[in-house]
């Protein structure tokens, strides 16, 4: 299928209308992460947050995510998931990657996913867009401008779906859950990785202005907007006892 229906946007968002009141998240987080965390995304309203983000993936700091990825080891450790079919990709048709930033998941899914499987992913920087089309040299993935809050697909078009490090640039999850589920086909499995509530995550908070996660919180926000936490993942070994590698769960579409 061609995603005839689909909008690419040219200028994702750029046009909405100022929300006034910040996003209040509402849950609760342990002191060392009050402190550490990086505070605009509780005190800017959504559409202010995300041109923040906007400029931080633009920018320099962009253009070095790819390789903080590679050294902070979540580029072997993601695709060693996708080798080792702990997420299996085997038999999705219709990928969407979400926040593809540096292409780091999409370059993991043209050589494990189905060579038919169509493969398309977005982001709301452009210019992270451009830097994966340099980087995967590849004409297979189909790369959109959006914002995963609003995303120009009908519903049930997706079958699978990966969401890497994006979540935690949303003040609320739901925003950005409800609408993937949204997209997603009934049955469709989704690969959602985000940063914990550890001091790992505050330091990354800090890094890229971004909040963090609680694990059983966001479990519970998963399931009320239909995506059932299937199954926890784990890198390695280590990460699970040291919990210090972040969320990684398969959701399946209710
Ligand atoms: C940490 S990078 C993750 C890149 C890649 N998915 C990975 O797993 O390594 C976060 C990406 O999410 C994008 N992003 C942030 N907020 C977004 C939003 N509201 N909608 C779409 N993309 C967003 C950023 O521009 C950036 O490229």
């Amino acid at each position: 299928m061609a995603f005839d229906t689909m909008t690419p946007l040219t200028s994702p968002q750029r046009s909405l209308p100022r929300r006034k009141k910040p996003v209040h998240r509402g849950e609760r987080r342990n002191v060392i992460n009050r402190l550490l965390e990086h505070r605009s995304i509780d005190r800017l309203s959504y559409e202010e947050y995300r041109e923040k983000v906007r400029d931080v993936y633009d920018g320099p700091q962009g253009a070095l995510l790819a390789t903080c990825s590679f050294l902070s080891l979540h580029t072997v450790l993601g695709e060693r998931l996708i080798r080792k079919r702990v997420f299996d990709l085997h038999g999705a048709r219709r990928i969407l990657d979400v926040g593809s930033g540096a292409g780091q998941i999409v370059k993991h899914l043209l050589k494990y996913a189905d060579p038919e499987a169509e493969v398309l992913g977005f982001d709301l920087s452009h210019e992270m867009l451009r830097r994966a089309r340099i980087r995967l040299r590849s004409a297979r993935p189909r790369f959109f401008g959006a914002d995963i809050t609003r995303l120009p697909f009908a519903d049930a078009t997706f079958d699978c779906v990966t969401c890497g490090y994006v979540l935690e640039h949303i003040p609320d999850p739901r925003m950005g859950l409800a609408e993937l589920a949204r997209v997603m086909m009934p049955g469709a499995r989704m690969l959602l990785l985000t940063t914990e509530d550890s001091f790992s995550g505050a330091w990354t908070s800090r890094m890229w202005c971004c909040r963090t996660y609680n694990r059983r919180e966001l479990r519970q926000t998963c399931e009320q907007v239909g995506l059932h936490w299937h199954k926890e993942l784990w890198f390695t070994r280590m990460h699970k006892v040291l919990r210090a590698g972040g969320i990684c769960a398969e959701l399946v579409r209710a």
